[in-house]
């Protein structure tokens, strides 16, 4: 099983999106049981909180309604324990260097690298609900593609077991 985080500033907006978006690829895939999926913030600010409105309607116009999730902010032992941390911006990527001071280096990517480089723009800021999805879900079908490539012959089994 492949553990993998998403991490954002909040944790109710761009992190719990790529957390549901990315399950929902895994099911598509019928590799759902492969991966173990969750969500942090790197801050507390939101600690305890659901997915912010706005992002629930914009997951549910998309066809996404099952997320219960409740912001937590990350601690170093869920990076430890992590295979994948994928961070949404170059501030989140900034503060998961700090808290690890540059550990774990290999196994954390912002989600952009997986297509044209860029961040995840923040929604809260930019009340942009559904290009943040567009950005979320194209990182997530290139991230799954990654996934494939890296770990394909027992993904492979998994899908026939
Ligand atoms: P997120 O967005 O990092 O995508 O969850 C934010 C949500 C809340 C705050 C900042 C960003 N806030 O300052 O409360």
């Amino acid at each position: 099983m492949i553990n993998v985080i998403f991490v954002c500033l909040g944790n109710i907006c761009r992190s719990p999106m790529a957390e549901a978006v990315f399950g929902e690829l895994c099911k598509e895939e019928g590799l759902e049981l492969s991966f173990r999926i969750s969500s942090f913030g790197t801050s507390d600010c939101e600690e305890g909180n659901p997915v912010y409105y706005p992002a629930a309607q914009t997951l549910k116009k998309h066809g996404i309604t099952e997320f219960t999730h409740r912001a937590c902010m990350i601690s170093l032992k869920d990076i430890k324990n992590a295979d994948y941390v994928i961070v949404m911006d170059h501030m989140n990527m900034r503060d998961i260097v700090r808290m690890t001071g540059g550990q774990y280096g290999d196994k954390i990517f912002q989600l952009g690298y997986f297509t044209d480089g860029r961040d995840v723009d923040d929604p809260w800021y930019t009340r942009d609900f559904e290009r943040a999805y567009s950005s979320i879900e194209a990182g997530c079908r290139a991230f799954l593609e990654y996934l494939k490539k890296e770990h394909g012959k027992a993904l492979e089994y998994d899908r026939l077991h």
